[in-house]
């Protein structure tokens, strides 16, 4: 992890009030893992005096790009940058996805799914997955499914990249307007209905802490692998200032930023 001035290469909108901003960051680009997240200083001045932590959502080559929704005060500022600014960023920091090791018995489907923003650090591990299956003769049989859940069709995002890494997406709105009407974890329930036993699959989630829940749920119920990607407010992001607490099973705490953000559904407290 180092803390680095980096140069704003483009920032743009890419649907209401979401943007895609990408960076030039070689120590980053080299050293990031899918899941993982820098932590952005989004002034020059002292306000917002905290850093704001972002997940990684894509890695090039010498640059990483940032999908972010302006939600507030220091997301509003950071949509304002300007290509060739520099933006001060310390990262990559956190711990990511782990991916799956061989599957025990036949394929094993692999299942990304996420609820609005969280579909960002996914594309990471998306990208990742494809990656390695130019490696490993047993990832070349996995394959992976993306569930994507919004509110209505604009919000929909990555559906695109998601297509062009080579998985295959499924889309839910609540409102309808674009794939079923229903909550992404619908669309997962149904998934796991149709593949073929032995059900055999490792499934990865990012997106609000109720759909996390309903997940890990429908997880270990059907005694499925999961790893969700928690989303907590931050100050240090180093696990110093004791910010981020989340409640693990057996009474014990983690920090999101440092034992996380990525956990093993079935060790928390939900
Ligand atoms: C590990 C990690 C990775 C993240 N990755 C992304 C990402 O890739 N893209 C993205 O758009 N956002 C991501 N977030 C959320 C992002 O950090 C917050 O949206 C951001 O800090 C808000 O800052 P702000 O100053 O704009 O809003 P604020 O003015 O601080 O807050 C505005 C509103 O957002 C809520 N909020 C603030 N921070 C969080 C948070 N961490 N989680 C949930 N709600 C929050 C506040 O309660 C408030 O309602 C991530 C958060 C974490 C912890
Ligand atoms: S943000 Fe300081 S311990 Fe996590």
């Amino acid at each position: 992890m180092r803390q680095l001035n980096c140069k704003i290469i483009e920032n743009k909108k890419v649907a209401q009030r979401f943007y895609k901003m990408r960076i030039e960051a070689p120590y980053i680009a080299r050293k990031a893992q899918a899941g993982q997240f820098v932590e952005v200083k989004c002034s020059c001045g002292t306000d917002p005096l905290l850093r704001r932590p972002l997940g990684v959502h894509r890695v090039l080559k010498n640059e990483i790009e940032l999908l972010y929704k302006a939600v507030g005060r220091g997301t509003e500022l950071l949509s304002k940058k300007e290509k060739g600014q520099a933006l001060d960023v310390i990262g990559p920091l956190g711990d990511g996805f782990t991916l799956p090791g061989p599957p025990v018995s036949g394929p094993m489907p692999i299942i990304l799914i996420a609820g609005g923003i969280g579909a960002a650090p996914l594309v990471a591990l998306a990208e990742s997955l494809a990656f390695s299956a130019k490696r490993i003769a047993y990832r070349k049989k996995q394959k992976t499914y993306v569930l994507i859940g919004a509110k209505t069709k604009s919000h929909i995002l990555c559906e695109s990249e998601f297509k062009k890494i080579g998985c295959e997406v499924k889309v839910s709105t609540e409102d309808g307007s674009k794939g079923k009407k229903c909550l992404a974890t619908e669309l997962l329930e149904d998934l796991l209905n149709i593949i073929r036993y032995p059900l055999n699959a490792a499934i990865y989630a990012c997106g609000p802490v109720g759909m996390l829940k309903v997940v890990a749920k429908i997880a270990e119920w059907r005694k499925l692998p999961c790893q969700v990607s928690l989303e907590e407010r931050m100050a240090c992001g180093v696990g110093v200032c004791l910010g981020c607490p989340v409640k693990m099973k057996g009474n014990k705490y983690k920090m999101v930023c440092k034992d996380g953000p990525v956990f093993d559904a079935k060790e928390i407290a939900w």
